[in-house]
């Protein structure tokens, strides 16, 4: 007797979660079918921006400080995945390793994050400039050609002629400050940003100079 109360109880359980599963799955499905949920809304993102990420990125997604990226003009999807990245979800660890963009990208839900990203995606963006003289040719030749012996390719294959990346797969690279590009060109050859195999390949083949010249000849890039 008592295990067939166990086994009702057990049932009804069962059966109130899948109503309420599917209650909120149509609920859902009706509101992308509105377009509702699945808009970013890119005034909500300013708010967030505004009161969290604007002292290092900037109200405009241009950031005064080459520490820390310009995020103006930049592809929302790519954007999104970064702060997906760095947030570490269901005991898994971050793949992009940033212990101050850990605790901004957190508290973020997907939809803040969506929202943000459509806000600095839809920002101008005030570019950079390069600085090094001396390796304007090597850089060049890198970003457009690749490094032939070392079997590195062209960046601009995946990033475009002029920098300003492919949406969704590829970020723009142009304009952004030198020392942050060159930074990330460190941690994908050392691991410690382990989001694009493609990209841990490619600086993998990279010296530091290489690595120095082409990052500078892309902030100057247009
Ligand atoms: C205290 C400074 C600081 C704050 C506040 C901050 N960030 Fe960042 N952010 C950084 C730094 C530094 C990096 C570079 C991290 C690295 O080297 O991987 C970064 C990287 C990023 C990137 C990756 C950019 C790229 O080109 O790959 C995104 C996206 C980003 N931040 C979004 C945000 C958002 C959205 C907020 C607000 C919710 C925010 N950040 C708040 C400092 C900050
Ligand atoms: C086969 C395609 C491909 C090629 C070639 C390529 N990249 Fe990338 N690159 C990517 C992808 C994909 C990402 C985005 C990784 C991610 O999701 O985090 C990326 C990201 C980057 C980033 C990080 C941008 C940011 O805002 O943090 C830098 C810097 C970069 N690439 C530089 C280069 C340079 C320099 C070259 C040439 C030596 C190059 N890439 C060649 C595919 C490529």
């Amino acid at each position: 007797m008592r295990n067939t109360i166990k086994a009702a109880a057990a049932w009804a359980t069962s059966t109130l979660a899948l109503t309420a599963a599917s209650t909120w799955l149509v609920a859902a499905y009706a509101q992308d079918a509105k377009g509702g949920a699945a808009k970013p809304d890119a005034n909500k993102g300013q708010q967030i921006v505004t009161q969290v990420c604007a002292a290092c990125h900037g109200a405009d997604g241009n950031s005064t400080s080459p520490v820390n990226p310009k995020l103006a003009a930049q592809h929302p999807d790519y954007l999104l995945k970064q702060l997906k990245d760095f947030k570490a979800e269901g005991g898994k660890p971050a793949e992009r390793v940033n212990a101050v963009m850990a605790a901004f990208a957190q508290p973020l839900s997907e939809a803040d994050m969506r929202n943000v990203s459509a806000y600095y995606s839809s920002q101008k963006l005030k570019p950079a400039f390069a600085k090094l003289k001396d390796s304007v040719e090597l850089g060049q030749k890198i970003y457009r050609g690749g490094i032939a012996s070392k079997a590195v390719p062209a960046c601009s294959g995946c990033h475009s002629p002029n920098g300003a990346g492919i949406p969704a797969q590829f970020p723009r690279l142009a304009g952004q400050y030198a020392d942050y590009t060159e930074a990330q060109l460190v941690l994908f050859r050392q691991g410690g940003r382990k989001n694009s195999p493609q990209m841990t390949a490619i600086a993998a083949r990279m010296s530091d100079a290489e690595i120095k010249a082409v990052a500078d000849y892309v902030a100057g890039l247009r």
